[in-house]
């Protein structure tokens, strides 16, 4: 089924499908209707249906809690309270602050309070609205400002120091103070938060969940119905989507369907809608930044102070990595000797954010983006003069602010083809030109290099395991920790076998990610799958041909070495060639072992968690985009005009896959930062919950001229194949439209005006900066 189209011009081995633009491993499923999502499994008789009740509050006590209608109406079969719980009511990951039902004390607009269960979906949703609930109502935080002025926090802030940032400020022959906002945004997943609990006998339980992050569901159902991890199983064949938001967040779903499940001794099912899914379950976070930087005449940077806070929520969730991210991003490309960088982690009454696509990177970047911005809009040059100069160097300048070095910087490889490629320089003045002579249509463009740090900051997370069984027809199943979200996994670890056992790729299936076949899994997310999993199955798949050559060269005499596989033969030196089929027969008939687990873990990488110091990251993933757009000033609309991106997949695994991921990713990061704004009211009750509010791009936002290039170029670490991740770096491609946006609306400035941007830019937001550029009294 896997069709392949023209190797890539580094291909390892003639025939081996590593490094071809193979089409996705269940893009015929896709494309028809018939790939299984959680929703579409059949269910046993007489599985119930659940539904969460949400409070409407956002910091209050309840008083009173009635739940006679709901019981009474007919369908419904239970409820599940916080006393229902058979073990510990919480569903964080890493500090236990996430109740599954809330107790009294309800903390955010939108927090599950109990559960239904009927004999259908309609009523069970219907049911959870049915409950009588009196509240007292607290006094709520609900944005970054205010909890950064109490001191409202969810985890201890962090500070990030290198030099003399404040020595060398005062020193500094030009100086700029500066604030940043950048908003959240909604996962948007098409298949939303869902799970099935099965009770199994003595006391097991079965859970397919939609989840990155298998073993953590499996132990959050364990706990929360007082089990062990040996009596849960997780099962995930794929998601229509996660982006992060399926890391921390299934836990919650599958242990509200497990607790029903033991409560009615029947399997529940629990898929949100999506307004639900909006509302009760958490974003990317938010932030703002106060910064002070200092520089040159020329635009290098020479000191600099930031100050970061983001709302995490009323708990903690991955709040803490992913605001060290953040901190770890906010050199993005530039080499700054003198910085402090505070990061506060603020508590607000809104839900929890979470992992979402860069995991803080993002926020980070934008931080510095904007600064290198306002520092060429102050010294009236072009951003990306200012930006280069500001680059990490190659043997100097070039070591982070947590003291890794950059010793695989392609930054100017990258910006120099891209400024060729995409003619920038000939637009820039083609642009001036336009802007000169049309009021009221602006045109503007800009290029953003990424550089994105590969691995978890956890190392203990950068570990994988794989299954790999040979049957004696000579098939393969594969199974490995990592989960499929449509990002193309699957796909290339079973590129990675086919190249080991150099068999077709049609003779391999990957099976759904399984607690009871590899256990102890990582979440698939950091974009490290492809990198921890192939790794892992490559070495289960050389063990078995290992075994496969002994026993060959046993057989027939020859040294193991003279045992070579060959595009589904093998030869036995120049004695003999079998079937790949055959040999397995033969071995299988000699009672050697067919089925072998994998392991990896990466190298070289240490994190002092404390000091904020080490090699978190086994190398960085780089990238650069130049976006051109056009805004209306009247209306305040923006358009993509052209985009073209050069990125560095290192010798790309599957070029096609890879390609797609850019696209994606490109356009989740264009979203974020134009169109998907979260907006809640003073109540803090969230009011874009729907597609009808909350606006992702659609292929009409698509740029009518787009050039994706990969960069063909091997990582230089050891990584599964010279490949690098591809995961999450594109969407930080998207910080290019944010600044063409604003690079069309500094063309409405005076020279050294700065401009007041947020993001997203949406119509509003342009007009408003414009409005304030032009001195208008309701733009101030
Ligand atoms: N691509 C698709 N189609 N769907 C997704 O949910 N998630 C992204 C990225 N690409 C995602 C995606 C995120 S947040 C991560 S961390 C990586 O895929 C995870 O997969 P990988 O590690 O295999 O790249
Ligand atoms: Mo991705 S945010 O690491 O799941």
């Amino acid at each position: 089924m896997n069709g392949a189209s023209q190797p890539s011009s580094q291909l390892q081995a003639e025939g081996s499908p590593v490094g071809r633009e193979q089409r996705h491993e269940s893009a015929h499923l896709h494309v028809a209707g018939r790939a299984q999502y959680v929703d579409d499994m059949a269910l046993p008789a007489g599985t119930l249906h659940a539904a969460f009740a949400l409070s409407s509050k956002a910091h209050a006590q309840i008083t009173t809690l009635d739940l006679s209608a709901v019981l009474a109406l007919p369908g419904v079969v239970d409820v599940a309270l916080p006393a229902d719980v058979p073990g510990e009511n919480n569903y964080g990951g890493i500090l236990q602050d996430d109740p599954i039902f809330t107790d009294t004390l309800v903390q955010y607009a939108g927090q599950p309070l109990f559960a239904v269960a009927a004999r259908d979906e309609l009523t069970a949703r219907r049911a959870a609205t049915l409950a009588k609930i009196a509240y007292e109502e607290l006094p709520a935080v609900l944005d970054i400002r205010s909890a950064v002025a109490s001191d409202n926090h969810v985890l201890p802030s962090q500070r990030l120091l290198r030099g003399t940032p404040n020595a060398a400020l005062d020193a500094a022959p030009r100086r700029l103070y500066g604030h940043v906002a950048i908003g959240g945004q909604d996962h948007f997943y098409l298949e939303g938060q869902v799970a099935v609990a099965l009770p199994q006998e003595d006391g097991g339980m079965l859970i397919w969940s939609s989840t990155q992050h298998p073993t953590e569901v499996q132990h959050i159902v364990a706990h929360a119905i007082a089990r062990h991890a040996h009596e849960v199983t997780v099962q995930c064949r794929r998601m229509g989507g996660g982006f992060g938001g399926k890391e921390s967040q299934p836990g919650l779903i599958a242990a509200a369907a497990a607790i029903l499940a033991v409560k009615t001794g029947k399997p529940v099912k629990l898929r949100l809608d999506r307004d639900v899914d909006m509302l009760a379950t958490g974003k990317r976070h938010d932030f703002i930044a106060d910064y002070d930087v200092g520089f040159e005449a020329d635009g290098r940077i020479t000191a600099l102070k930031v100050m970061m806070a983001s709302r995490c929520g009323y708990s903690a969730d991955l709040s803490g990595p992913v605001n060290d991210r953040a901190l770890c991003h906010v050199d993005n490309a530039y080499f700054l000797e003198n910085v402090e960088i505070v990061s506060h982690r603020c508590k607000t009454n809104t839900v929890s954010n979470t992992a979402f696509r860069g995991f803080g990177g993002p926020q980070g970047m934008m931080v510095i983006e904007q600064i290198v911005d306002d520092i060429a809009r102050t010294l009236g040059l072009d951003p990306l003069v200012v930006r280069r100069r500001n680059f990490y160097g190659i043997g100097e300048r070039d070591e982070t602010p947590y003291g890794q070095r950059v010793d695989d910087n392609i930054l100017d490889l990258i910006t120099d083809r891209l400024v060729d490629s995409s003619r920038y320089d000939e637009r820039r003045t083609a642009i001036a030109a336009w802007n000169a002579g049309n009021p009221v249509i602006k045109r503007g463009l800009a290029l953003t290099p990424v550089k994105f740090g590969i691995s978890f900051n956890a190392t203990h997370f950068n570990q994988a395991g794989a299954l790999l069984h040979v049957y004696n027809d000579g098939t393969v199943l594969l199974n490995h920790g990592g989960t499929e979200m449509g990002q193309g996994l699957y796909t290339k670890v079973l590129q990675v076998v086919a190249h080991e056992l150099s068999i077709p790729t049609s003779a391999i299936r990957v099976s759904a990610a399984d607690t009871s076949k590899v256990p102890n899994t990582s979440a698939t997310a950091a974009s490290s799958g492809s990198d921890l999993n192939g790794k892992a199955a490559q070495h289960a798949a050389r063990r078995i041909r290992r075994r496969l050559e002994k026993h060959a060269a046993g057989l027939y005499g020859v040294a193991p070495s003279d045992v070579r596989f060959d595009n589904g033969q093998v030869h036995i030196g120049e004695l003999k060639t079998l079937t790949f089929q055959q040999l397995v027969q033969g071995a299988y008939f000699a009672r050697v072992p067919l089925s072998a687990t994998g392991f990896y873990r990466t190298p070289k990488i240490h994190w002092d968690r404390v000091n904020l110091r080490g090699r978190p990251f086994y190398y960085f993933a780089y990238g650069a985009a130049v976006v051109e757009v056009a805004i209306d000033t009247l209306t305040g609309e923006t358009r993509l005009l052209q985009v073209d991106i050069l990125h560095d997949a290192g010798r790309s695994l599957n070029p096609a896959i890879d390609r797609g991921q850019i696209e994606g990713g490109f356009l989740q990061g264009a979203g974020w930062l134009t169109s998907e704004e979260l907006w809640w009211n003073a109540r803090g009750e969230l009011k874009t919950h729907a597609p009808s509010t909350y606006k992702i791009p659609t292929a009409y936002d698509w740029a009518e001229r787009t050039t994706i290039d990969l960069l063909e170029h091997p990582n230089r670490e050891a990584s599964i194949h010279r490949s690098k991740a591809v995961g999450e770096p594109p969407l930080m491609l998207g910080i290019a439209v944010w600044h063409a946006i604003r690079d069309a609306v500094a063309s409405c400035a005076t020279p050294g005006q700065l401009i007041t941007l947020p993001a997203p830019a949406t119509p509003e937001a342009v007009l408003r900066a414009i409005g304030k550029l032009r001195g208008e009294a309701w733009a101030a």
